[in-house]
């Protein structure tokens, strides 16, 4: 039995608590947050606390809080005895330097909180400042996911740039597409199977293989009309950017 506290009520800790919650290998020793209210998901299923000076022994204490703030929640840790991580991408290890045991339990997705998801299927970084936390971190990430690596902070840091790219710049994406098609009264739904299917297709190509469209194709004469109808200016100059980006690719003329 590997014992965890879950620290932090947001979108990873709830999803956190949530596989957790279903593996009878784990224990939920606590889950800490500032605010009461946000650890109501918690739902009598483990015990709570709002107070980090009353914190219970355990293997591991996940400190699923944002970035900014977990050299500061970690300094509440001092005296523990188990494991300390946190589930940061963009975040070293090195902020958790000055205690012994400490690590990384880096899960690469995209959560939001009241979305609960599978592990199963979602890769979990690790990184350990020793190779007997290494593995028991190891353990505790194969309870949830079939995938579960070890990386170091750069590499991590890279992974987590890429995932910028491929989720967070992708949906901004899905954003404008769903501007352009609300200012002209179409249904942004009827895009939803193109958009499955694009992701789909990465099981079979690369994403070089996978282009398509007017600038792959250099087709000046559909990337000049799609210039002439978009009204919004911010709209029109990332249209530029990404067709000059994918023609470049590509090798067609600029
Ligand atoms: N969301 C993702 O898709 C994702 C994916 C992988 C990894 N991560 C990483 O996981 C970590 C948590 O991300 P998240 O998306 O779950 O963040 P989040 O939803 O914004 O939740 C942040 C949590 O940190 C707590 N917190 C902030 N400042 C605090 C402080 N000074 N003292 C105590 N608690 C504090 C917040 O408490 P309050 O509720 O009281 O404000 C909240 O519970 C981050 O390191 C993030 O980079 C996120």
């Amino acid at each position: 039995m590997i014992s965890v506290v879950i620290v932090g009520t947001g979108n990873v800790a709830q999803n956190l608590f949530q596989a957790f919650e279903k593996v009878t290998d784990v224990e939920i020793k606590q889950v800490i947050g500032r605010n009461e209210n946000h650890l109501s998901f918690v739902k009598n299923k483990a015990p709570i606390n709002t107070d980090f000076n009353k914190i219970p022994a355990a293997d591991i204490y996940i400190l699923a809080v944002s970035d900014d703030s977990i050299g500061l929640v970690a300094e509440k840790f001092k005296d523990c005895k188990g494991i300390l991580v946190h589930t940061s991408g963009a975040t070293s290890l090195d902020i958790l330097s000055t205690y012994d045991r400490t690590g990384i339990f880096y899960p690469l997705q995209t959560f939001t909180k009241g979305k609960i998801i599978s592990f199963k299927d979602i890769p979990i970084c690790l990184e350990a400042k020793n190779l007997k936390d290494l593995e028991l971190l190891q353990k505790l990430g194969e309870t949830l996911s079939n995938t579960v690596i070890k990386v170091s902070s750069e590499q991590r840091k890279v992974l987590h740039i890429a995932a910028v790219f491929v989720n967070n710049f992708t949906n901004y994406m899905y954003t404008i597409g769903e501007e352009i098609c609300t200012e002209n009264n179409v249904d942004f739904k009827l895009l939803k199977p193109l958009i499955k299917e694009t992701a789909a297709k990465l099981d079979d190509l690369t994403p070089y293989e996978s282009q398509t469209g007017p600038a792959k194709r250099a087709d000046q004469k559909t990337l000049h009309n799609h210039l002439q109808l978009i009204k919004n200016t911010h709209h029109r100059e990332l249209y530029t950017l990404l067709s000059n980006a994918i023609k470049h690719k590509h090798g067609k003329e600029l």
